[in-house]
């Protein structure tokens, strides 16, 4: 089924126009390669730390695994014409690297580029603006043993890669996001191993971060200096709005600190070519000097059009254990992240649009750029019913109020552009598998068969009214 078989979303939540937002507002889907595309070993393909994270015992929920995912590789115009179903107007998606570089060096796969050249084509044709990410974590793995992102070589090798894949799609393509989420790179792949590469150590987490936004900066450059015509260059970061969970001073000290190293630390450097003092010197306390050298923070700060924001939850802090101890075991204080008590996703993550829109003004107030929320969207664990439709009102719940958000925020003077829904699909979520479901269009992985949900539905028609109010 597609979303044009069916013309309303069946009166369970109907759609109305989000006053706030304006004609020329920009509407999208998103996914990323790893999540869909499965063909690992197709056309030349290497390996990606996903793939090999996956093979490690119990990395994975279940042990799956992203080898066919949702086969997107071999279904891209039934998914184009999905995507083109729901009426957005903007598909961001992102390039596997070790498809368009098997090994993360040498030149570009021209078989590889061919499947993006393909959907990038197949897009266009269809008056929908592709949106790419340069990498959605899908590290090669040679890369990976060389060093991976703790290593300064990463950085460079990220950017001889970015000017490969600008070559390919740089005629077509006008809109570029190089990193998505470093915070998960860097602290989810190699703080606390929950993510591929699977390493376990903050010293090295931090060298990632910095290697991390290195690349991001020389990339910036490259693409900036290959581009014929003006860019949409960005990068896009995973941030909440992160408050302290009473006025105590230690509970302000916690949120302080995730509020550093969520945020300030990517934003800081980016933005105004320096890291936090603070930050850095909380760092300093824990033995961790960032491997900075001359030059590297001009490059960071390469100036940016647009800044990817992709917002899920936001948390409260608090600077003491349950037990009221201000330090922990590992003699570090304390930053706790505390229960508002409100409802929840099936992630077990917290309901808290009003988060959003204080969250973009903050961004608005110290960082000036104009943003676009890349992702935002609700796993649920929604069941197709008897008459084939897929009534996921929560989730059309949580799409609604986080729009509204953002038109809050905007008519409170934040320069907000756009609002991808995540995601296009049902997908592999990570280390979660199969299991979590944030598809506008569900997923029923043995046939490989789609079906617009009620979420994907109401999407559509609250674009269509929005626009047209
Ligand atoms: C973000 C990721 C995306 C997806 C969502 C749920 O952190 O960028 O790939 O997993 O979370």
């Amino acid at each position: 089924m597609t979303a044009t078989s069916r013309t309303t979303a069946s009166g369970r939540f109907p759609a109305a126009p989000v006053p706030g937002l304006p004609a020329d507002f920009r509407w999208g889907v998103a996914t990323s390669a790893y999540q869909i595309e499965g063909a690992v070993d197709t056309d030349g393909r290497t390996p990606s730390i996903w793939d090999t994270f996956c093979r490690v015992p119990g990395a994975v929920a279940g042990g799956e695994n992203g080898d066919t995912a949702c086969d997107h590789y071999h279904r891209l115009a039934e998914d184009v014409g999905i995507i083109a179903g729901l009426g957005v107007d903007t598909y961001r998606f992102s390039l596997a690297w070790p498809r368009i570089q098997p090994g993360g060096h040498g030149p570009a796969n021209p078989r590889g580029v061919a499947f993006y050249d393909r959907l990038v084509d197949s897009l266009l044709e269809r008056g929908i603006t592709p949106w790419v990410t340069l990498y959605h974590w899908d590290l090669p793995q040679e890369l990976e043993d060389a060093g991976g992102w703790p290593a300064r070589d990463t950085a460079h090798r990220f950017a001889d890669y970015a000017e490969l894949a600008h070559a390919a799609l740089g005629d077509r393509v006008r809109h570029w996001t190089t990193l998505n989420e470093p915070w998960c790179s860097a602290m989810l792949g190699y703080e606390s191993g929950v993510h591929a590469p699977g390493r376990k150590n903050f010293g090295d987490a931090m060298h990632a971060v910095h290697h991390l936004l290195l690349g991001h900066g020389l990339a910036a450059r490259r693409l900036r200096e290959a581009a014929p015509e003006p860019l949409e260059l960005g990068i896009t970061l995973n941030l909440g709005h992160a408050t302290p969970a009473t006025d105590h001073p230690a509970d302000a000290a916690a949120a302080r600190r995730a509020d550093g190293l969520g945020t300030r630390i990517y934003l800081d450097p980016l933005v105004h070519g320096r890291y936090p003092e603070d930050v850095v010197a909380d760092l300093a306390a824990r033995g961790v000097t960032l491997p900075v050298q001359d030059g590297d923070l001009a490059a960071i700060a390469t100036p940016l059009d647009i800044l990817g924001v992709n917002y899920y939850s936001s948390h409260q802090f608090s600077g003491s254990a349950e037990d009221g101890s201000t330090t922990g075991d590992d003699g570090l204080p304390v930053v706790r992240g505390v229960s508002r008590g409100l409802p929840v996703t099936d992630m077990g993550w917290e309901i808290h649009p009003e988060g959003l829109t204080a969250l973009l003004l903050r961004l608005h107030r110290d960082y000036g750029l104009p943003t676009v929320i890349t992702e935002n969207g609700a796993a649920f664990a929604d069941q197709p019913v008897g008459d084939g439709t897929v009534p996921d009102s929560d989730r059309t719940a949580y799409l609604d109020s986080h729009i509204r958000a953002v038109a809050a925020a905007r008519s409170a003077g934040a320069d907000v552009r756009g609002y991808f829904a995540w995601s296009l699909m049902d997908n592999f979520e990570w280390a979660f598998g199969y299991d979590k479901r944030f598809g506008l269009v569900r997923v029923d992985y043995p046939t490989q068969r789609r079906t617009v949900k009620d979420s994907g539905l109401w999407y559509r028609d609250t674009i269509r009214l929005t626009r047209s109010a």
